[in-house]
């Protein structure tokens, strides 16, 4: 990124943690975003302070919806505020929930924020990326994208599904001038973890956590240095080469340290 960047930054979940933290790493090198998000407090709270170093505008939207408003809301954006030379799909919400007790209903939201809106982002930018013969793609998955935590049979398979449309964009169109990146974060301190279900999560791992400004960081970085995949930390990337050795060793693993005890680790709540 040579200079004052001119094209805009479309960010979705950029009101709050790690999309928020991107939001103002990519403004404080002079990039204009556009910030999307339900709630319209954080969304202005973010623009108001964004806009200390470049121009900025909230959107609110529910990415969860699954009537197409999604996609049409999205194409309109790209043609009323771009170009968008940089899509950073980060809106998520988590769940902490072993899989007979999920509700059908909130497994499909959830794919719908993780996977089906953020292809919905892409239809809505990458044909103008296409034609300009430049633009970045990043999406913020999940380390439990690797490995299938506790509690996580429908957010690690939504981040997972995310990771491999990631995969399948650079193979489609990689080569052409758009980047395509995905983001690993591990644990993150944010508000992420205020949903009731993830409270015993939060408290088994707070020590653990890292703060967003350093995954906002990774996602501005990848955008500068373009590659496939980061984690965030590194060291998680311990986990791809753990799978290749022993999946058995990985997944007994990743059960000790993701369930919340004896009792939930066969499979009863918290
Ligand atoms: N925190 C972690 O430990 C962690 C680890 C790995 C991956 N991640 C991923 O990182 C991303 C960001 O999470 P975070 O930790 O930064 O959480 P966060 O602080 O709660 O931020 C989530 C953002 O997404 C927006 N959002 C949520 N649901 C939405 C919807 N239906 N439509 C539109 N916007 C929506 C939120 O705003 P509104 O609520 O106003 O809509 C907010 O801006 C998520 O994709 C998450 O899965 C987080």
């Amino acid at each position: 990124m040579a200079g004052v960047p001119s094209g805009v930054a479309l960010i979705t979940g950029g009101s709050s943690g790690v999309g928020l933290a991107a939001a103002r790493a990519f403004a404080r090198r002079g990039r204009p975003t556009v910030l999307v998000a339900r709630r319209s407090g954080p969304l202005e709270a973010a623009a108001a302070e964004l806009r200390t170093h470049a121009p900025c505008t909230p959107v609110a939207l529910d990415l969860a919806a699954d009537d197409g408003t999604v996609e049409k809301e999205l194409t309109r954006l790209a043609e009323e505020f771009g170009p968008v030379e940089v899509l950073v799909n980060c809106a998520g919400h988590g769940m902490y929930v072993p899989f007979l007790e999920l509700d059908p209903a909130e497994a499909r939201r959830l794919f719908q924020v993780h996977w089906f809106s953020p292809a919905a982002a892409v239809r809505a930018v990458l044909p103008g990326m296409l034609a300009r013969g430049r633009g970045h793609v990043v999406n913020v998955a999940s380390v439990s994208a690797k490995s299938g935590p506790w509690g996580h049979s429908a957010y690690a398979a939504a981040k997972a599904a995310l990771t491999t449309l990631t995969e399948s964009l650079a193979a489609e169109y990689g080569g052409r001038g758009v980047h395509f990146g995905v983001v690993h974060p591990g644990l993150v301190d944010t508000p992420f973890f205020g949903a009731p279900d993830l409270a015993p999560l939060r408290a088994r791992t707070a020590r653990r956590m890292i703060r967003p400004e350093r995954v906002g960081l990774a996602v501005a970085d990848l955008v500068e240095r373009p590659r496939a995949e980061v984690c965030v930390p590194r060291h998680y990337r311990v986990l791809d080469v753990l799978r290749a050795v022993s999946p058995g060793a990985l997944g007994r693993l990743v059960a000790r340290q993701s369930a919340p005890g004896r009792a939930a680790a066969r499979g009863r709540r918290p």
